[in-house]
């Protein structure tokens, strides 16, 4: 081969590998391209091997010529490459971009169930009177539900409460939370302020007023020369703290087996405000716990001295106190666990 024709073929190559070089889709194609004109078996250098059999004067110039594009090649692919690269990091960035201006997403913030709510805002203020909170149990036995409280099998006072009996004998699921007053008397001593917030259940139709399923809150205090004038007091600051401070309160005569005397405890009607209407039954008022002076054989059965020792109980349900303080007239909205009705006691 001479001079002239080499140089020919030499200059096809430049001009192919540069075109391969500049299509090149991608670091792959790139590397391919690169191997193919200019690696161990590529096509330039395949070319320049010939150089050898040239005459010797030829030689320098066709060197001189190859390394040239060579080089040209070489500086082609690495501007490829670069470009290629930018491409790419260009393209990850487009896919990562995150748009600032979008609004953020509402993280969905749990409430305060209303009935847990009541429970704490009562705990709140019997606290402030030195009231401790205990708890008992659901499944009750017979005797600690009744018996204890002055309620023997088979007396008139049981339809007060329509129990509910479980598979285990002599237990029932509890009434009422007042045996938690039998519990605390035996586990503690004198003095004592109680507060047992808790579920109760009644075999009972329910309707909007009435539930089988209920929470109560009981109270009780027994000390030395406790009276019915402390249970007059601390009921009316409770009234006065969770229906406002101008609301009428009174006390009626009551009757419960454990309690002697026995009170009920009423607040004006937070409908009508003591004028009369259909939710107070026109009378003006709601009544909202029962109440009175721990009766002495209550005592004696939590292990306390009558002699000694005078106590105070009383006990609420809670869905009615939830009820006139938010103004709902069902109780049943309790239960049904609608987020629409739950998520406005914020
Ligand atoms: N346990 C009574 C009830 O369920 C309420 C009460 C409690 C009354 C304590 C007097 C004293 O109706």
């Amino acid at each position: 081969m001479d001079l002239g024709t080499m140089t020919a073929q030499l200059e096809r190559l430049r001009s192919d590998a540069l075109d391969a070089v500049a299509t090149a889709a991608d670091p792959a194609a790139l590397d391919a391209a690169q191997l193919a004109f200019l690696g161990r078996k590529g096509a330039i250098t395949e070319l320049l091997r010939g150089i050898g059999r040239l005459p010797a004067e030829d030689r320098p110039r066709m060197g001189a010529v190859g390394n040239e594009v060579r080089e040209a090649v070489e500086a082609a692919v690495s501007e490829r490459s670069r470009d290629l690269r930018g491409a790419a990091l260009i393209a990850r960035l487009a896919a990562e971009a995150v748009d600032v201006t979008t609004p953020g997403r509402r993280i969905a913030r749990g409430t305060r169930h209303p009935i847990a709510e009541t429970i704490a805002a009562i705990d709140e203020v019997f606290g402030r009177f030195g009231f401790v909170v205990y708890e008992g149990p659901e499944v009750e036995d017979d005797v600690t539900n009744f018996q204890m409280l002055n309620i023997p099998a088979d007396h008139p006072a049981r339809d007060l409460w329509d129990t509910l009996y479980v598979d285990i004998p002599d237990h029932l699921l509890r009434t009422h939370t007042s045996p938690g007053q039998i519990r605390v008397m035996r586990e503690t001593r004198p003095p004592i302020r109680a507060l047992l917030p808790g579920r109760c259940f009644r075999y009972e139709a329910v309707d909007a007023s009435h539930g089988f399923e209920f929470f109560q809150v009981e109270g009780l205090m027994v000390d030395e020369g406790t009276s019915l004038a402390d249970l007059k007091g601390l009921l009316e600051e409770f009234g006065h703290a969770l229906f406002g401070v101008g609301r009428a309160t009174r006390f009626r005569p009551g009757y419960y087996p454990f309690t002697e005397p026995s009170v009920a405890f009423d607040v004006g009607c937070v409908v009508c405000d003591g004028s009369g209407c259909p939710a107070c039954g026109r009378t003006g008022w709601m009544t909202i716990l029962g109440a009175g002076m721990v009766h002495p054989v209550v005592l004696r059965n939590g292990g306390i001295d009558p002699e000694r020792y005078q106590g105070f109980a009383f006990g609420m349900g809670v869905e009615r106190i939830a009820m006139l303080r938010h103004g709902v007239h069902d109780l049943r909205l309790f239960m049904e666990n609608d987020l629409r009705f739950l998520e406005q006691f914020r």
